[in-house]
């Protein structure tokens, strides 16, 4: 066991010469799935037509099945896309909002959803508002109360990350969920760092709207994400993009439309254009290799590191830490003093060779660090003796 990250870190593609501390911002693929990635592309250029008129459809069905039953929902309860921006911006184009209502939101959100809240708002007259949500957070409790007591009856949707990029924090979605239900609101989440990061049962959680990333915590090659719809909502629903599986109700494209789903939300959503799609069919092996390394041992691993190097670095710092030990998994956001960010990150990569995303939020500097498989301790004690000679 004392061996598998270095096992592991032979498995992935990264840059051996990189103390890669930043898996959070786009994920990194082991070999084994890159692999069967690029042999999807391969038989995509051997035999382009027959590949994207039968395979893709058959592909697709293995993979949304393969993830369905990983994330206990209903395979035609989901549709891939590129990247959570996009399932996000699906979920605003839909949205039914009348002027004077209310999307309750963070502070803590991803800045393109951010941005297409405030446009569409700004379009449709509705108010994007932004809990204010004071940091360190002491208890769940406090943190519920504070949200919520930017809710009122104009609130009819909640838009909120369960893990959230900027902080790592992973927010008590279940009980926003429990109670927005209770209050008539609808909930769209934010699940870009959760699949394969902390469990997640969609059936149980019972969200109306639900975006993962796959080429991060489960380790996808880049360009995979899936929107999950509710079956209620599923009737209308619109691609921002319409193609050859949209038109199905009109009479003038029936004869024209090639059905390969029962569903209409499927088949609406699944054909966008010529694109290569072979990252959405990885699902299935990324599954299976994290099977192979026994991940519910190795997250427990990577979660400790957190937790240790959190202390490590507070214990220099003696700065406060942002949340309880029990908000974090994989990532931490942990305050440093730094006077410039982006000079600070220059720093650390081109003389420490160490990869982290630097912020700052109102008068705080700090860092997130991510440790997953491929990390080592030795990782973490070169980031902390490199803190140590830059503080
Ligand atoms: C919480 C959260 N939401 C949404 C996104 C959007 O991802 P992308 O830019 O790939 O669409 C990210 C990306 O890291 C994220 O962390």
């Amino acid at each position: 066991m004392n061996n598998l990250p270095d096992a592991l870190k032979n498995m992935f593609l990264l840059d051996p010469e990189i103390t890669f501390l930043n898996h959070g911002s786009y994920g990194a693929c082991p070999k084994p799935v890159f692999k069967s990635y690029q042999k999807y592309q391969m038989e995509l250029e051997m035999h382009p037509v027959k590949f994207m008129q039968e395979d893709v459809y058959r592909l697709l069905e293995i993979s949304r099945k393969s993830l369905s039953d990983y994330i206990n929902c209903d395979k035609d309860d989901l549709i891939y896309v590129s990247n959570p921006t996009h399932a996000v911006g699906t979920v605003i184009h839909n949205i039914s909002i009348n002027p004077g209502d209310e999307v309750l939101s963070t502070n803590l959100e991803y800045g393109s959803c951010d941005r297409m809240w405030t446009y569409d708002s700004e379009q449709k007259d509705y108010k994007y508002i932004q809990a204010d949500i004071t940091l360190p957070i002491e208890n769940k409790e406090e943190f519920l109360n504070e949200f919520w007591s930017s809710a009122n009856e104009q609130t009819k949707y909640i838009f909120i990350s369960q893990i959230t990029s900027s902080t790592g924090m992973i927010l008590p979605i279940p009980d926003i969920v429990i109670e927005a239900k209770k209050r008539g609101i609808k909930t769209i989440i934010d699940g870009a760092h959760v699949p394969a990061h902390i469990p997640l049962d969609i059936k149980e959680l019972d969200p109306d709207y639900y975006t993962g990333a796959l080429h991060k915590w489960l380790c996808c090659p880049k360009g995979i994400s899936f929107l999950y719809v509710k079956k209620e909502y599923q009737e209308g629903i619109q691609p921002m993009v319409k193609s050859w599986g949209w038109g199905e109700e009109y009479e003038k494209f029936k004869s024209s439309i090639q059905l390969h789903s029962p569903s209409r939300f499927i088949n609406v959503f699944q054909w966008q254009g010529t694109t290569d799609m072979s990252a959405f069919f990885t699902v299935p092996e990324a599954i299976q290799f994290q099977n192979e390394y026994d991940w519910k041992t190795v997250r427990s691993r990577c979660f400790d590191m957190v937790i240790e190097a959190r202390n490590r670095i507070t214990d220099i710092t003696k700065l406060p830490k942002i949340c309880p030990d029990s908000w974090l998994g994989h990532m931490a956001t942990i305050l440093f003093p730094i006077e410039d960010t982006a000079s600070f990150k220059k720093t650390l990569y081109n003389d420490y060779q160490i990869e982290i995303p630097v912020m700052s939020h109102k008068d705080n500097t700090a860092f997130r660090i991510s440790v997953q498989g491929y990390n080592s301790e030795a990782d973490i004690d070169h980031l902390i003796n490199s803190l140590e000679e830059l503080i």
